[in-house]
């Protein structure tokens, strides 16, 4: 593929994308592609800057430094062009409770100036996508959660926007309602919409996306297919080793200890790769010792991603 058709295949991309808020860092050079066409899962823990990102992509917030493109225009020179083919979902989204689904709807699609004569059909379109057209007159406050966050999608559709940009559009929502918002996200894609969705729980994305990204701190930590993250996470945890005697003496006591998967050396360093989390690194450590190697340094490796999705997954900092 040359650079040109790589071009024309980005949906989003941004480089070294960065915002400050006040001394904290929310993101740290971010670099994001998302291909046209994509169901892009953007995963991190809370705090990781998801919404952050989303943000800026959706032109709600400046960078402090890089830059971001949708569909080729730039997210602060051109935030005109870009709000016109996004449509942004936030995490938590203000609901006009006396107001009924029809009415919602066509304030909204009068914002976009859609002509109030082809608005009527566009509202029942995109009503019949969320499976809500039998609540067309029904009072928004009465609504469900689940149905409430599909009025949600059903308001960010209304112009039509090639790329959609959905903060946590699954939270809250009971397995049923998941599913069925997950449902109509597939549908969405296979109409040719590029998608991105937020969201701390891996497990929640790992059928539906086509490809993921993972954030912490605000960095990347992955981004690419599905399966290949999946492949990092069925590995065990990684440690660094670092001896002060004779590193092949070391490599060979390592090799009998059954616990561990992989080895490799790398530069002074060995790394090791354990079978599972539930394994003991002492016991590794305690093998060396008797096999009379000096140990400089025994870590396990920070940035692993494994690690990140243990922790996303687990969703211990829900
Ligand atoms: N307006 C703001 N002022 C100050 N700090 C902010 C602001 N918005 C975000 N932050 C900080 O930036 C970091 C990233 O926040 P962000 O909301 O992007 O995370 P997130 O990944 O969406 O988390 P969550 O899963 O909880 O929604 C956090 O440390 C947050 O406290
Ligand atoms: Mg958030």
């Amino acid at each position: 593929m040359s650079d040109e058709t790589a071009g024309q295949n980005i949906a989003v991309q941004t480089r070294s994308l960065s915002r400050s808020f006040g001394s904290l860092t929310a993101l740290d050079q971010l670099h994001l592609v998302v291909y046209r066409g994509d169901l892009f899962g953007f995963i991190g823990s809370n705090g990781a800057g998801k919404t952050t990102t989303l943000r800026i992509l959706a032109t709600f917030l400046a960078p402090s430094g890089g830059r971001a493109e949708v569909m080729g225009y730039d997210v602060v020179r051109q935030a005109d062009s870009v709000r016109h083919i996004i449509g942004y979902m936030p995490d938590f989204f203000g609901v006009y409770k006396d107001m009924e689904v029809t009415e919602y709807l066509d304030f909204f699609g009068a914002c976009y100036k859609i002509p109030s004569a082809q608005r009527e059909k566009t509202i029942g379109d995109v009503l019949e996508l969320v499976g809500l057209t039998d609540k067309q007159g029904t009072l928004i406050g009465t609504l469900s959660r689940g149905m409430q966050q599909r009025l949600g999608l059903a308001r960010v559709l209304i112009h039509d926007p090639a790329v959609l940009l959905l903060d946590e559009p699954a939270s809250g929502l009971d397995p049923r309602a998941r599913i069925e918002m997950m449902a109509i996200l597939q549908e969405l894609q296979r109409m040719g919409k590029t998608i991105i969705i937020s969201s701390h729980i891996l497990s929640e994305l790992q059928s539906l996306c086509n490809r993921v990204a993972i954030i912490e701190k605000g960095g990347l930590i992955y981004s690419g297919p599905v399966g290949g993250a999946q492949e990092q996470i069925t590995s065990g945890p990684v440690y660094w080793l670092r001896v002060g005697t004779d590193l092949d003496r070391a490599m060979e006591v390592l090799k009998q200890q059954p616990q561990i998967a992989e080895l490799e050396a790398v530069d002074s360093r060995i790394k090791i790769t354990l079978q599972d989390h539930e394994t003991d690194p002492s016991e590794v450590l305690e093998s060396l010792v008797k096999g009379g190697t000096k140990v400089i340094e025994f870590r396990e490796d920070e940035v692993g991603l494994e690690r990140v999705f243990m922790h996303v997954t687990r969703g211990e900092t829900q």
